[in-house]
Formats: structure tokens, sequence, C-alpha cells
């Protein structure tokens, strides 16, 4: 097998073509206990995180908003208030059981008549060029298997003027909280994965991807090449977390 068709999932290597079907595996178990497991993973802090995404979005009423890769929709749900029955959110995501999750907690909150749901791929997004005003991928991007196309079919669909927010783990600005972060997410996170979902390994891949995902200055750079301008990023928990943000010229 070359080096080309190859890349890693977590920290093992597979075949480019089997990523995806690995990525769909985890998401299919842990769909049901997502939002659980979320808040008890970050003490809650994951709200913080998205809520200042949304305030970063600038989304406005009566624009078009994609929340790719929007599993369980915590952002579009935000997405749906802001943009009013004049505006438009699509939840997309490449699994249909995190989908299904996202779709009924939203219907269950009232959300309907600005939103749809799509089932479809990052790297391959189904709408025309020019279509939204902004696009947000949370917690996304580490998992698709060719970012750099994913970053170019969403820079494709967005209206000049759009604006991506990459909101991703990322890597802690000092060594002390590196520490303590490699010691939480390689022993605590799979044991709470064991204990609460009956799934170490997916619990273990989180932990992997996050240690795999490019780190700040990486990921502005390719946001840089997929052809964003005025990228930043910012970030937050001491760069556990970072949020990129880049214009389509
Ligand atoms: C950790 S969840 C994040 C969900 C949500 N954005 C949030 O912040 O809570 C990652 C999501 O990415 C989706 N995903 C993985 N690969 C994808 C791809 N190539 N295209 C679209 N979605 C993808 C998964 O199905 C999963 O729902």
């Amino acid at each position: 097998m070359s080096e080309d068709n190859t890349t890693h999932f977590g920290y093992q290597r597979v075949n480019k073509a089997d990523k995806a079907g690995r990525v769909a595996d985890v998401f299919h178990s842990v769909a049901a206990k997502y939002d659980i497991m979320n808040d008890l993973m970050s003490g809650g802090v994951h709200r913080l995180w998205k809520r200042y995404t949304i305030e970063m979005s600038a989304v406005r009423t009566g624009q078009a908003v994609l929340d790719i890769a929007g599993g369980t929709g915590d952002l579009s749900f935000q997405f749906s208030r802001l943009v009013g029955p004049q505006g438009r959110v699509v939840l997309a995501d490449i699994n249909d059981s995190m989908l299904k999750v996202g779709r009924d907690k939203l219907t269950d909150r009232g959300v309907a008549g600005n939103i749809a749901y799509c089932q479809a791929d990052a790297q391959y997004l189904p709408f025309p060029d020019n279509t939204f005003d902004c696009i947000t991928i949370a917690f996304g991007l580490r998992n698709v298997t060719d970012k750099d196309l994913a970053l170019a079919s969403m820079q494709r669909v967005l209206k000049p003027g759009g604006r991506l927010l990459v909101l991703e783990f990322s890597k802690p600005k000092s060594p002390i909280m590196e520490k303590l972060y490699d010691h939480y997410s390689f022993k605590v996170l799979p044991l709470m994965g064991k204990v609460i979902a009956n799934d170490s390994e997916s619990y273990q891949y989180l932990a992997e991807s996050i240690r795999m995902h490019p780190d700040q200055e990486t990921l502005k750079d390719m946001m840089q090449n997929a052809g964003f301008e005025r990228c930043q990023y910012h970030n937050m928990t001491n760069g556990v977390v970072a949020l990129h943000m880049g214009l389509k010229p």
C-alpha cells in the first residue's frame, strides 16, 4: 500500500477508502448518548465554546447558514432563531444516526419552517456555488478524510464575503495544560465512555483523533490555501479548543 493511499484513524494508519466507514461506526455508536457525554466530558464547557462561535458568526435575520457535521444540532438550533422565518439553516451530517438525533431534538424544541436536514459529506457538498452566508463545522473537521478537499468544498458553496467558522480541538498553549489534558483524555475519557456509554473504543478514538488534528497555525495555513482570506483563530480554554475564521473573497 503506498503512503498516498493511507491516512490516520486516531493513531492507526488505515486505507483512505476505509476511514469514513470507521468514523461512521464511531458516530453510529455514540449518537444516542452524544449530548449527555458532551456535557459530562467537557463539564458543560462545550456550551461556552459554541456560544462564542455563534457570537463570532455575526449571523443575521434572513441569512442562509450551513452547519456541516452538525450532528445533534446545537449550533443549528441557535442559528434557526437568529435567521428567523426569512432565513434558512441546513443541518448537514454524513451520519444518519447523528442527523436523526439532531432532527428529533430540534423538532421537539419547536424548530421548524426555516431548517432543512441533509445527509452530506463535507468533502463533496451537494449545493450550488455561492449559496451560504455562513458555514460552521464544529468538532467535525478532524474526522474528515481529506480536510483540504472539505475546505475547498466549503469555500465553493459560501457566497463571496461569506464566513467560515471551524470550531475544533487544538493544541494547548501551556506544557502543564498539555500534560493534564493528556492524562484526562487518555485515562479519564475512555473510562467514562466505558462506564456511561459502554464504549471505551469510541472515546479512545476521540482522544487520538484530537492529537492527530493539525495545530492552530497549520489549520490557518490550510484555510488560506483553500482560498479563504483574513484567516485568524481564537484559542479557548488555553488552546484545548480553537475557533478558526476566514472569509471568502
Ligand atoms: C463530534 S461530532 C460534532 C457534532 C456537532 N457539530 C457538535 O459540535 O456537537 C462530529 C460529527 O462530524 C460528522 N462527520 C464526520 N465526518 C464527516 C464528513 N466527512 N462530512 C460530514 N460530517 C461528518 C459525524 O458524523 C459527527 O456527527
